[in-house]
């Protein structure tokens, strides 16, 4: 990769030079990412912190080629964007062992979390409130080592990193799919202004604390993940036209709908900061709608499960795992090709359709203010 875009430095600038005039740019030069939110940008931090999650072979198998702590076969959209930004992976907050380095930004986000307060039931305790308070424990213990001496300085960022960096989002998809076990469908939609309050509350501490630029994914279509489908989608009725459970897209795009005016909001108020709206619905339905024209073969079943078709997925096991179902051993098994499927566990996505969701991110085309990124060339090489 670096010899490729070494290699055409000439090139880039040229089209740098006619792309700049045209269209408003975005500074892709952060000297640091900060990441916050659900196990779809978790690059570790939920099976670092031993709760009793763990991730089986063949997670990760496609870019790690062993479990990596995300869940996926290989990377995710994250990665995809911190290459992208010539940065390296974020590693997870709660990662401790194997000299993990901070220099370049950290991970909060943690599978299963919600933008609200966890509860006894969750599936994971480091809700948002959680991660913004790790990050200003993270934040104070640099500031800490910083004033002792210089000797961290390759691990940690440096002072002026933190009001430079990249904050980015991805988080609320949680707080809607646990809603569905225990509320009906209005209760759901009546509950997002209280989610979004929780989110906007965070983002503000993190504000006061010196945050300036905003990176904020909206949810995806949560009514096209097999586990939803599977397990709300047994009437027809129930499903739309993609065969996607029509109540949980319905308040993906609510939430969407109030994240994109609380984006705005905070835009007007915050104007010395960058807010940075993402439609990631829109690239994953489109994803999902037209699998065949990227190059997909199976828009909804999962590449790794157990079941068969037409989803492949069924909630007493897990990808990777064996366990005894009704008197016999069965796994749940990777596909043979995951480059074919886009849902990789019937929750989360393949590293194919990952890096095809941050390709489209890149164009631009799918944020409030659209952007055109300044290295079309160079970003093309890295994909
Ligand atoms: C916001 O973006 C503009 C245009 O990319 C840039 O000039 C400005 O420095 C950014 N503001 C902050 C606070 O980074
Ligand atoms: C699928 O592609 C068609 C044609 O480009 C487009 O009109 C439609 O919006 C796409 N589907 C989705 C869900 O985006
Ligand atoms: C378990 O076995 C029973 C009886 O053979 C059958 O009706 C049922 O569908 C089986 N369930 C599963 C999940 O295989
Ligand atoms: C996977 O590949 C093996 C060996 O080539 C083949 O026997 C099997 O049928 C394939 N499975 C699927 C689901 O395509």
């Amino acid at each position: 990769m670096n010899m490729a875009s070494n290699s055409c430095t000439y090139p880039k600038l040229t089209i740098l030079l006619i792309i700049l005039p045209l269209v408003s740019s975005i500074d892709f030069n952060y000297p640091a990412v900060f990441n916050f939110g659900d196990s779809n940008s978790d690059t570790g931090n939920l099976i670092a912190a031993g709760l009793g999650e763990d991730l089986d072979p063949p997670n990760g198998q496609t870019y790690f080629r062993k479990p990596s702590g995300r869940f996926s076969d290989g990377r995710l959209i994250v990665d995809f964007l911190m290459d992208a930004m010539d940065l390296p992976f974020l590693n997870a907050y709660l990662e401790a062992i194997g000299a993990p380095i901070f220099r370049k930004g950290c991970n909060f986000a943690a599978a299963g979390s919600t933008i609200l307060p966890a509860t006894a039931s969750s599936v994971c305790p480091f809700s948002f409130g959680i991660q913004v308070a790790q990050f200003f424990r993270f934040k104070d213990k640099v500031q800490e080592l910083q004033a002792k001496s210089r000797k961290s300085d390759k691990y940690i960022p440096a002072q002026d990193y933190f009001p430079k960096a990249l904050y980015m989002f991805d988080i609320g998809q949680n707080d809607l799919a646990g809603g569905f076990y225990s509320k009906t469908l209005d209760q759901i939609l009546a509950s997002i202004p209280i989610i979004l309050s929780q989110f906007e509350d965070g983002i503000a501490k993190l504000y006061d604390q010196g945050a300036r630029n905003y990176w904020i994914h909206n949810t995806g279509p949560l009514g096209c993940l097999p586990q939803n489908i599977v397990k709300f989608g047994t009437d027809p009725s129930k499903l739309d036209g993609l065969g996607c459970v029509t109540s949980h897209n319905q308040a993906s795009r609510l939430l969407n709908l109030q994240l994109h005016a609380l984006c705005k909001k905070l835009q007007g108020q915050y104007q010395d900061a960058n807010v940075t709206y993402v439609d990631i619905f829109t690239i994953k339905s489109n994803l999902i709608s037209n699998y065949s024209r990227y190059g997909f073969e199976q828009p909804l079943m999962a590449c790794c499960g157990y079941g068969g078709p037409p989803l492949n997925y069924d909630s007493r096991i897990a990808c990777g795992q064996t366990k005894v179902l009704n008197g016999s051993s069965v796994t749940a098994k990777g596909c043979n090709d995951s480059t074919e499927y886009v849902n990789w566990d019937g929750i989360h996505y393949t590293e194919a359709a990952n890096q095809y969701v941050a390709s489209e991110i890149l164009t631009g085309k799918y944020s409030d203010p659209p952007f055109s990124d300044k290295m079309p060339f160079l970003l093309k090489l890295k994909f």
